[in-house]
């Protein structure tokens, strides 16, 4: 095997979705501490916990900071290298996790035992749809008096309409939760929220009479339901699991380390290594030796005078080398890419090299975009990086005219880092912007002031939602000469149809049969 082989096969890269609060943020630190990657736990949290005052600028300017540093997570575990991509936690800036959802090849869903399935899983497992992701689950909290587990699965297969196969069940839970049984090791957990790694010991065998020694009362108990479950539930199939058909799951308590490892050994042996990405002209192997990647993520660097960016690049396929001259999709120029990091736990290195599924952060001053791709040559234009329609609109006004070509530069650079989206109306000069989430509009806001020297007003602005036009050019030009008060381009130049409210949009639809209305669009 060449090295690039070897490399690829070790390497596991993937994101932890979830609904917030079910324990994103302990799982990824329980994670990370048991990879070895940080010696004490509570860092991650007490970062979280900086991420919470999003209303002063002081505290975005943190938060942006931040998320660079903890946004890529590299360490080794067992014979892997594992790549974990966060995700932010607030649901206002899910188009970022949207995406990055596109440079992982498999899931990690965390499920509250209490809760259940929630709005937010509800969303994020259907993006993963998109591309049929492998997902792990992690059932959270059985410290807690929480919902029966045979019923959370029942709910996870409805709603999510995924099917379970449970890898490992909990031995009751809430006061009486003593650990969990492995399904397919034959192996009993026991838990302890006093032991160092949240377990106090370890046995073979459900008919071992350490079992009936250490708990007396529920032995009997779990050797029934065990049969019941085996019997009762899907059995694990990987073929299955690999197409986004089927989701292993496992139980835990994060808060308590417990389950952790069993989680963490899954992604290891059973969650796929880097997979072929597509392109419009063909899939890109990741064994292919020559270099690709794509942009999935774009984020402001920390010292927002600079206007410096970094590029987040998927490593697709071949090596990466301190060096390398690599082509710009974008641009068409080759650049020789010597400052590209890496994220090692949780500092930033210079790297020398990488290979398909890691993740390199390319600074830039505003050149890369997203959706942006690089190559040893080859012109490659990766697809499935989605935009959403907006649910929030406002108004840019700005306080002294004189200003407008910075604010019309601030916004575009914006739209193309993804922070907000920019739409023209075509009869108009209004700069109208689109967010999922309003607490964008503040980050925006803050940018346009810090980095661009622009003080911005955002007024209201009566739109209930956007949706991107495809047909023929006669079609849109006739939808446009009707409804043009309602048509927009957006930073890409695309056509949008901006409906005040969804009768507007129910009946412009009907009247325009020939035209598609499209609540997403890749970005070019
Ligand atoms: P998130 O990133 O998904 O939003 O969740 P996060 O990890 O911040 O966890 C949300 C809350 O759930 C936290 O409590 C956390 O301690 C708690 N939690 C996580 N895992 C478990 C678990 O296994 N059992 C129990 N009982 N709780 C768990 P908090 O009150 O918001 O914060 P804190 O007081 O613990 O700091």
């Amino acid at each position: 095997m060449s090295q690039l082989e070897l490399e690829l096969a070790r390497r596991r890269t993937f994101a932890i979705i979830s609904h917030p609060d079910a324990g994103k943020t302990t799982l990824t630190e329980k994670l990370l501490w048991f990879g070895g990657a940080i010696q004490v736990a509570g860092e991650v949290r007490a970062r979280k916990a900086s991420r919470h005052a999003t209303s002063d600028w002081m505290e975005l300017e943190k938060q942006r900071g931040i998320s660079v540093t903890s946004s890529v997570m590299q360490f080794p575990y067992r014979e892997c290298m594992i790549n974990l991509l966060d995700t932010p936690g607030h649901e206002d800036f899910s188009e970022d996790t949207y995406r990055t959802l596109t440079a992982v090849d498999s899931a990690v869903m965390v499920i509250d035992s209490v809760n259940g399935v929630e709005a937010q899983t509800i969303k994020l497992l259907n993006v993963c749809r998109l591309r049929d992701t492998p997902i792990l689950t992690f059932i959270n909290k059985l410290d807690r008096e929480g919902r029966p587990p045979i019923e959370l699965l029942d709910e996870i297969e409805s709603v999510l309409d995924i099917q379970c196969a449970p890898m490992t069940w909990p031995i009751s839970m809430g006061k009486r939760f003593r650990g969990v049984y492995h399904l397919y090791d034959d192996i009993v957990y026991f838990f302890d929220p006093q032991a160092e790694k949240g377990t106090s010991e370890i046995i073979e065998g459900l008919d071992n009479p350490r079992l009936d020694e250490l708990i007396p009362d529920q032995a009997e108990e779990l050797r029934m339901e065990v049969e019941l479950v085996r019997g009762a539930s899907h059995a694990f199939d990987q073929e299955a699991y690999l197409a986004g058909r089927q989701t292993p799951v496992y139980f835990g308590s994060a808060v308590n380390n417990f389950g952790v490892q069993s989680l963490l050994d899954a992604v290891v042996e059973l969650s796929p290594a880097p997979q072929p990405r597509a392109t419009e002209t063909r899939l890109v192997q990741p064994a292919e030796a020559k270099f690709t990647g794509f942009v999935f993520k774009i984020q402001a660097n920390m010292d927002p005078k600079h206007r410096d960016r970094i590029a987040f690049v998927r490593v697709c396929s071949g090596k990466f080398e301190r060096g390398i001259k690599l082509r710009q999709r974008s641009t068409g120029k080759t650049l020789a890419v010597n400052n590209a990091i890496t994220f090692m736990a949780q500092d930033r290195n210079t790297t020398d090299e990488a290979w398909p599924g890691d993740i390199l952060g390319i600074p830039n001053h505003g050149t890369v975009l997203l959706g942006d791709a690089f190559s040893e040559g080859e012109d490659l234009k990766f697809t499935g990086i989605p935009c959403f329609a907006p649910e929030h609109f406002r108004r840019a006004q700005i306080r002294n005219p004189l200003k407008m070509k910075q604010l019309q530069k601030g916004l575009q650079q914006l739209a193309e880092e993804g922070a907000t989206q920019l739409f023209k109306p075509i009869h108009s000069n209004d700069l109208i912007l689109g967010a999922v989430g309003t607490l964008q509009f503040d980050v925006v806001a803050h940018r346009l002031e810090f980095e661009y020297g622009v003080d911005v007003m955002f007024e209201p602005y009566p739109v209930a939602t956007a949706r991107w036009l495809r047909g023929d050019d006669l079609a849109i030009r006739a939808l446009a000469d009707k409804s043009g008060v309602n048509v927009a381009l957006d930073g890409a130049g695309d056509h949008v149809y901006l409906a005040p409210n969804r009768v507007n949009l129910a009946m412009t639809q009907e009247r325009h049969p020939e035209v598609k209305f499209l609540e997403t669009r890749e970005i070019h």
